[in-house]
């Protein structure tokens, strides 16, 4: 079995890559393992508890005419989010993931597997490990898509190059339930820009240039950090400090106390990406342990 990656916090902490860590997976990003025959080459492999991100996969596989597939769990989650909540952490404290229906897939024709989840504490949703241990992924190219509260897009796409390190994890699409369920966004329009990025060997940004002096919070950057921490209570962060970065939005470092879990507070680092105006809500991108 691949490494467990472990209780809640674990994960988080897991998926908390550093700045170098990122440059090295965008630096291994290439679209190379992009077949010109992309039809029968993709897949869609995807997750979905309540159906936002079965919603966006079914898109992806109209878009890319690939396969999909759901994975199905043996036990569905309950159908409350508490209790689902409950459930999850239960499976974690347990070092256990949910049985599938379906964990084993014939996936020797596929090149491309694009794999969607929701945002589970932080990082993909459980069912997502049961795939991953279950399945031989050694030179697939993998796309991520997730579907989130307030964010985890980044996080989870390199807890997923942590573990399937033969394969080649290429960038990553996220968007919030709340605006993947909301019939004024053209979800469609930006599952096609991200496709077209994919094809153009797009890498995550790496952002050039320094962030600025670190400072008191105003009440702008407040209210961008309760907005992409909204999802993320369990962590009980607190900022204490922010410095940020002027791009096509901003991006926010916030210096924060993180107590989850029962564990002594420890100091992270809190990454947010606000968009500019009409163009998305600010999102949780990833945290760093101090
Ligand atoms: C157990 C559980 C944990 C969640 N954890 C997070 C989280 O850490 N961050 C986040 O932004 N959203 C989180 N969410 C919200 C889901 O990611 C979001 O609602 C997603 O769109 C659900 O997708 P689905 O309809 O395909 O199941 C969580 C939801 C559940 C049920």
């Amino acid at each position: 079995m691949k490494r467990f990656l472990g209780f809640a916090l674990s994960a988080i902490l897991l998926c908390a890559c550093n700045e170098q860590n990122a440059k090295e997976n965008a630096a291994k990003n290439s679209p190379a393992e992009i077949s010109q025959n992309e039809t029968s080459k993709n897949a869609v492999i995807y997750y979905s508890q309540t159906g936002t991100t079965k919603k966006v996969a079914e898109e992806f596989s109209k878009q890319l005419s690939a396969k999909i597939f759901e994975l199905k769990m043996v036990t569905p989650y309950p159908s409350t989010y508490d209790s689902t909540i409950a459930a999850v952490k239960r499976e974690r404290e347990s070092k256990t993931h949910p049985t599938l229906q379906n964990a084993k897939l014939n996936l020797t024709s596929f090149d491309t597997l694009y794999i969607g989840y929701p945002i589970m504490f932080g990082t993909f949703a459980p069912p997502i490990y049961t795939f991953l241990d279950s399945n031989n992924l050694s030179g697939k190219a993998i796309v991520p898509f997730c579907t989130y509260g307030s964010g985890g897009r980044l996080a989870s796409a390199h807890e997923i190059q942590e573990i399937e390190t033969n394969a080649n994890v290429l960038i990553a699409f996220g968007i919030s339930h709340k605006r993947a369920n909301n019939s004024a966004v053209n979800v469609a329009d930006e599952i096609k820009n991200f496709i077209d990025k994919v094809r153009a060997g797009a890498k995550e940004e790496i952002l050039v240039g320094a962030y600025s002096e670190e400072r008191a919070l105003t009440q702008d950057d407040s209210a961008a950090f309760i907005a992409a921490t909204k999802d993320y209570a369990y962590l009980n962060l607190k900022p204490l400090a922010v410095s940020s970065q002027v791009v096509a939005g901003t991006n926010y470092l916030f210096k924060c106390t993180m107590q989850a879990f029962g564990a002594p507070e420890t100091l992270v680092s809190v990454k947010i990406f606000a968009p500019l105006p009409n163009q998305g809500e600010p999102q949780f991108i990833e945290m760093m342990k101090n």
